[in-house]
């Protein structure tokens, strides 16, 4: 970051375990942080340089920015707001009966906050820390703060036990906000840290918390399943996924991360019904693999029926086998994709620049001409012949950069369901 660095006056609201970490940690970089709670004993044992609960290296952090005068505690949300530039909002968001998320906490201290900045000459920067779903900060918090407050989102990542050392070495430091300047003034506070952090949209910084934690519990079930799968079958299952996390090219990294397309081809589909065949012959019930398929069959029912929905006459598919330079058609979700289209009386066209049946031999040209000559029928022998034959166009698959161009010559409006 370019500006230069220098303290600042921040309120936290809430000194739970992520308002007191918070509070103590950026203390400990050399703001002035006044801690805000309604509890008295979290905001007595503040003052008394103690941490309200254990987290390893809390205390010193506390007792040592409490001494030098940078961390302060109060009950009164007015006191801490008097000096501050901005307030961190860190206030619980538990869940309700039915799961949804409890935003009580949350609606009475904006509600709070609303009758303390209204006389401010500048408008209070409200940084929400707490876990809150993507549209809170816009549908509710702002619209209770008004023009008194430029709201952002700054969700915590840290995990209990670590948390400390999580805030001091972050894995991801996230600011969102519609307004890039103060986005830039919130995530100023962390330059400490040295770390770059991803500055990004309100609705976006908000859905990451959720997509972390989804994706950490996912992790988990995942080794945990086949942990129990590989006991079942005698196999070391430490061993299984330490060799596992070995592959830091396809395994653990960022391939096959991207929202897209459903899965196909001759081998993901296959071997997943093979593992959840024999866990259910080992009376061995695994909920997250067994759901994989049907998840990526809802996928594409959904990509069916977004391709239904255009008001297109002439429909051209670009890409027919599961991926890009294969001609390999066993299992493409396009096939399906095709034969709902047909069946529902849609005019289609196909175009894969591996499969041309003039070209192919073997068995996939058997496979075309015995097991789906009916969409066989819809290929055409270049994308100028699908360009020429279509009136939207729909990419299911990735394509080179001729084809690309050619696609964008065109003018043809583009269903792209590798990002949709
Ligand atoms: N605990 C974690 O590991 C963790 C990690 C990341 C994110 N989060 C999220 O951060 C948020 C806070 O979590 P937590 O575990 O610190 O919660 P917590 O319940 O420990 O702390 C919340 C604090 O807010 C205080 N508070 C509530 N209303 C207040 C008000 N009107 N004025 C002043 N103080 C008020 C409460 O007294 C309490 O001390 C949640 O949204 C949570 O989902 C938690």
């Amino acid at each position: 970051m370019s500006e230069v660095w220098s303290p600042t006056n921040i309120a936290v609201v809430g000194l739970g375990y992520v308002g007191c970490v918070t509070a103590a940690c950026l203390s400990g970089l050399g703001h002035e942080v006044t801690g805000v709670d309604r509890d008295e004993h979290k905001v007595q044992s503040v003052l008394n340089g103690e941490a309200p609960f254990y987290e390893p290296g809390l205390e010193k952090l506390v007792k040592e920015n409490v001494a030098a005068g940078r961390l302060r505690a109060s009950t009164s949300l007015e006191e801490a707001l008097r000096n501050a530039e901005i307030a961190l909002v860190c206030v619980g968001t538990p869940s309700e009966k039915n799961g949804n998320l409890g935003l009580d906490q949350l609606r009475r201290v904006i509600a709070e906050m609303a009758g303390l900045i209204r006389n401010r000459p500048t408008p209070l920067i409200v940084a929400i820390r707490s876990t809150v779903f993507p549209g809170t900060c816009q549908e509710i918090v702002m619209p209770a703060l008004g023009g008194h407050a430029v709201v952002v989102s700054n969700p915590e990542f840290l995990r209990e036990g670590t948390a400390v050392k999580d805030f001091m070495e972050p894995s991801l430091v996230v600011v969102g906000g519609d307004d890039r300047e103060v986005v830039r003034r919130a995530a100023a506070i962390y330059q400490p840290l040295g770390f770059p952090p991803s500055l990004v949209s309100l609705r976006t910084a908000e859905m990451i918390k959720y997509a972390c934690n989804a994706f950490h519990a996912v992790k988990i079930a995942f080794a945990n399943e086949i942990g129990a799968l590989s006991a079942a079958l005698e196999v070391n299952g430490q061993e299984v996924m330490e060799t596992v996390c070995q592959d830091v090219k396809l395994n653990a990294s960022a391939a096959y991360l991207k929202p897209g397309f459903a899965f196909g081809g001759s081998c993901l589909p296959k071997d997943l019904r093979a593992l959840v065949y024999r866990a259910g012959r080992l009376d061995l019930h695994l909920p997250m693999l067994e759901t994989v398929l049907p998840s990526n069959d809802r996928h594409l029912a959904r990509a069916i029926a977004k391709v239904l929905d255009l008001p297109a006459k002439r429909l051209g598919v670009v890409g027919l086998a599961f991926k890009e330079n294969t001609d390999d058609l066993r299992e493409s979700p396009v096939v399906t994709l095709l034969e709902q289209l047909v069946g529902k009386g849609r005019d289609v066209k196909v175009f894969d620049p591996h499969i041309q049946l003039d070209l192919i031999y073997g068995s996939n040209r058997n496979f075309i001409l015995q097991t789906i000559p009916h969409i066989g029928r819809l290929l055409c022998r270049s994308i100028d012949d699908l360009l020429a034959s279509s009136d939207h166009l729909v990419v299911v698959q990735k394509q080179g950069e001729e084809i690309r161009t050619k696609i964008g010559r065109s003018g043809l409006p583009v269903l792209d369901l590798l990002s949709a």
